[in-house]
């Protein structure tokens, strides 16, 4: 499968296997495994523990999920209207009365926490920044002076490229790749 991390060293197969899928099929995610999604992602690292992370999540056919829908970019729309799950991912602006500078790094490895346990679960995800951060503001009454949206994630099990329109179709199964090591590392 040509979307499998080609690694030169022997890197864990979760990391290598997961991918940002669009073609999501008609199998649901239960609630129990989303909820084992949202532990996984709890048990990332964060200054000073303060858990940046949140999320509002629906499941497909929902009220809910239509809203978050709404909020999507329309080439986002096109395939993430079929995912099983959606989530907006929001950060905590400040960790008591002092700014929370690492908020978008805490929240990040939450989302890669979770995403590579839905790898070792079968379920695909896919991070969108492509949304209305201000629809979605207005949308879940998010207060601004507390928090802010950062991405939005799809996620349900995998269908075959074939359903997507394209540009998406020739995305789905295009081979994945990488900066070099020696493009972004120097030894001190
Ligand atoms: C912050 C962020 C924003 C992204 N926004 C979008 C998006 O709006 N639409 C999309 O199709 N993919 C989006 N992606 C997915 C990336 O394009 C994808 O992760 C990247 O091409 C690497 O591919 P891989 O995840 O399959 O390894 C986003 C990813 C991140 C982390």
């Amino acid at each position: 499968m040509s979307k499998i991390a080609n690694t030169e060293y022997p890197v864990l197969d979760v990391i290598r296997n997961r991918w940002s899928a669009r073609s999501f099929s008609e199998k649901q995610i239960t609630p129990e495994q989303l909820n084992t999604l949202f532990e996984a992602a709890s048990w990332a690292f964060s200054a000073n523990n303060a858990q940046a992370w949140n999320y509002i999540y629906a499941f497909n056919g929902s009220e809910g999920f239509d809203k978050l829908v709404d909020c999507l970019m329309p080439g986002n729309q096109t395939w993430a209207k079929n995912a099983s799950v959606l989530l907006l991912n929001i950060a905590d602006k400040w960790m008591g009365d002092r700014p929370y500078n690492a908020a978008k790094h805490d929240v990040g490895a939450a989302n890669a926490t979770l995403a590579l346990q839905a790898t070792s679960m079968g379920i695909f995800s896919h991070v969108m920044g492509g949304f209305s951060s201000a629809k979605a503001i207005e949308t879940f009454g998010i207060d601004t002076e507390k928090q802010e949206p950062v991405v939005m994630i799809a996620l349900g099990f995998l269908d075959d490229a074939d359903k997507l329109e394209e540009p998406f179709r020739t995305r789905e199964t295009a081979p994945r790749t990488r900066k070099s090591i020696e493009e972004f590392t120097k030894q001190a």
